[in-house]
């Protein structure tokens, strides 16, 4: 409520300032009458890369580390044991094969067990319910105690849950039970005690989840994060990355087909994140794969947007590998393109096919109808033209109805760049990923960029960006204006610009590489980000197609002579909506002024949303996540003309209705 008083408080103000401060009236001509492109579905999106702790300890729900004890340094990493524990190697699932034998600690009052100290602890909420889950087997009969537990707490108990699990099988069996914590634990452990006393028990594949997770899918994603991907309206969803698709080296590349079929023998991965910046080092940090392919497919099924897989070309991250050895030579890359093929299998073939029974298998027999495959992240060189190539003809051979995505490389300008595109013609990709993560000044100087790009050509995908700002590397509210800036640009260009997608997506504040994010999130809580609320912005009144406008004729990019303003144009139906951004200090007068009607016909004012904020360095914490939001505003007017103004530091969003 105060938050909103202050809000509405700092608009009257802003107002106020309009009247003495506005001096320079800024036409903007919209024109009614010539619609332009069509904005694709696809046009604004999402860029899911496991960085952060994105994935395990992020999206994926899962709440044990190391549940399969497979993490290659110690394979009790994260667990703490006690009493008689030992590590086995001939478990149940082939490709995890570790399991832990608990057994009697040999005397009365010892203990054997395992904690597990989750990501940056375990976070359970009071009265919700968790889903512990075990693979077990014993010779006998075992009980075992399970709790979560506040190690630090000076209670009369640790625990705030408890249950017990009876295991009674020779056989290794899967044993479920559900924790319901009587307080909330921000960074509790998960505690397991063998309680019989005189048997060994063998344990495998050790889990916790929320039972409330996104959909209700037993073993699913967290809901608050998910929710945040579902609510920017996407229409784009690219997975698994970035350059965890390449891997440091071949050997951990992202290979899909390790990320399918049951979660106990999905094969761990190293993350490279965990060593890519020593500065920021997480010796911890694996990928279970528990969030795999399937999982991406149903979640851009549920969040609604094309699924954007992107495959290993051969090219290990050439950041990080200078020799040509690094690579798979072209005249060995069959086995890889099979893998892309079979992905398009996996998504779209009948249950009649392999890869398609698999789906099925999963529980999905329909198919995902994948229009779009990316081969590559940040390759460069002539290595990756010759990679692609083979990739391209054999993708076109059997399924000339993909889409290629091929990449311009790590640059958003300059040699690698002016040479891969040219390159990206002449294969006949379908669209070329350019990333971007640059400073101010770049964004201020960009709203022109797609303005006279090659219309034949293939279309572009901004598949990663963020405004980077010099010694202000992290979110902050200026930032994501001038993100919103830049965007005016990507809309007047629907034509040529048919994706964009912020990166990265989320952050773990504990465990984060890369900054700024979109989402970011503690174990129990999250925050959207004014980037985040930008792209939300965009997503919504993104429009089916562009309206042209311009000042003096010329478009509204923040050029010399513009005043700081940048502006685009859509209409969808009878509305219209007009985003403007001013990124000067000055409240600014704006004439929004319709061409091409016809003399009686008028245009009227709606609403307008406003997205400000006095303080520039300022974002959304996890102690004040509404803190930038948003808001409405009066916006009235009815005619071929509409006087309004626009805020110092403030991307507005004009609704108007014809
Ligand atoms: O988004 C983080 C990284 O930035 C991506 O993995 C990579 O593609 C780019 O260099």
């Amino acid at each position: 409520m105060e938050k909103l008083a202050l809000r509405a408080f700092l608009a009257v103000a802003g107002m106020a300032a309009v009247s003495s401060a506005a001096a320079q009236s800024n036409r903007l001509d919209i024109d009614l009458k010539n619609v332009g492109a069509p904005i694709q579905e696809t046009m604004y999106g999402i860029f899911f890369e496991d960085i952060n702790f994105a994935a395990d300890g992020g999206l994926y729900a899962e709440l044990v580390k190391n549940r399969s004890f497979e993490f290659p340094d110690d394979a009790l990493q994260g667990w703490k044991a006690f009493g008689k524990v030992s590590v086995q190697d001939d478990g149940p699932f082939e490709r995890c094969p570790h399991y832990v034998r608990l057994s009697d600690p040999g005397h009365a009052h010892k203990q054997t067990g395992l904690d597990n100290e989750g990501f940056f602890g375990i976070g359970v909420k009071a009265g919700s319910q968790y889903r512990f889950s075990v693979w077990a087997r014993t010779d006998s009969r075992a009980v075992l105690r399970v709790e979560l537990v506040n190690t630090a707490s000076m209670g009369e108990n640790h625990f705030v849950a408890q249950a017990r699990v009876t295991v009674a099988s020779k056989e290794w069996k899967k044993y479920t039970v559900v924790l319901t914590p009587s307080q909330i634990l921000p960074k509790g452990t998960l505690r397991i005690f063998l309680e019989t006393r005189g048997v060994s028990v063998d344990v495998e594949h050790v889990s916790l989840f929320p039972v409330d997770t996104w959909k209700g899918r037993e073993g699913g994603l967290r809901k608050d994060l998910a929710q945040a991907l579902a609510d920017l309206h996407p229409g784009i969803f690219r997975f698994p990355g970035g350059c965890i698709v390449e891997g440091t080296d071949l050997d951990t590349r992202y290979n899909w087909k390790n990320t399918i079929g049951p979660v106990e023998n999905r094969p761990l991965n190293e993350n490279r994140w965990e060593y890519t910046f020593p500065h920021r080092f997480y010796p911890d940090y694996y990928q279970s794969y528990g969030l795999g392919f399937y999982e991406f497919f149903l979640l851009s099924e549920d969040i609604g947007a094309e699924p954007l897989p992107i495959v290993s070309c051969g090219l290990a991250c050439q950041f990080q590998n200078g020799s040509p050895d690094a690579h798979v030579p072209v005249s060995e890359l069959q086995p890889y393109i099979q893998d892309a093929l079979d992905l398009i299998e996996f998504a779209n073939g009948g249950v009649d096919t392999e890869w398609g029974r698999v789906r099925a298998g999963m529980g999905h027999p329909e198919p995902f109808n994948l229009k779009y495959i990316g081969i590559g992240n940040e390759q460069w060189d002539k290595l990756y033209p010759d990679h692609l190539e083979p990739f391209v003809k054999a993708i076109r051979k059997a399924h000339p109805e993909i889409r290629i995505v091929g990449s311009s490389g790590p640059d958003s300008e300059g040699r690698q760049f002016d040479y891969l595109w040219p390159e990206m013609r002449r294969l006949g990709a379908d669209l070329v990923d350019e990333h971007f993560y640059r400073p101010y000044d770049w964004f201020l100087s960009q709203g022109a960029r797609y303005d006279n790009y090659d219309r034949n050509g293939p279309k572009v995908f901004a598949g990663e960006y963020a405004c980077h700002a010099q010694g202000r590397k992290w979110n902050h509210f200026y930032a994501s204006l001038l993100e919103a800036a830049f965007m005016t640009g990507l809309e007047r260009n629907a034509d040529v610009v048919h994706m964009a997608t912020y990166a990265p997506l989320f952050a773990h504040v504990e465990g984060w590489q890369w900054r700024p994010d979109l989402i970011w999130y503690d174990n129990l809580n999250s925050f959207r980000t004014v980037s985040w609320h930008v792209q939300q912005l965009y997503g919504q009144y993104k429009g089916r197609n562009t309206l042209k406008v311009q000042m003096d004729g010329r478009n509204v990019t923040g050029a010399d002579g513009q005043n700081g303003l940048f502006a685009s144009s859509v209409v969808d139906g009878s509305k219209i909506y007009v985003k403007v951004v001013n990124t000067t200090d000055r409240a600014q007068e704006l004439t929004l002024n319709f061409t091409g009607l016809k003399k009686k016909q008028t245009v009227s004012a709606v609403t307008r949303i406003n997205l400000t904020c006095t303080d520039l360095y300022k974002d959304n914490s996890l102690d004040d996540p509404c803190l930038i939001v948003p808001s409405e505003a009066p916006f009235a007017g009815q005619g071929q003309s509409i006087d309004t103004t626009i805020d110092p530091y403030c991307f507005t969003v004009f609704v108007l209705e014809r």
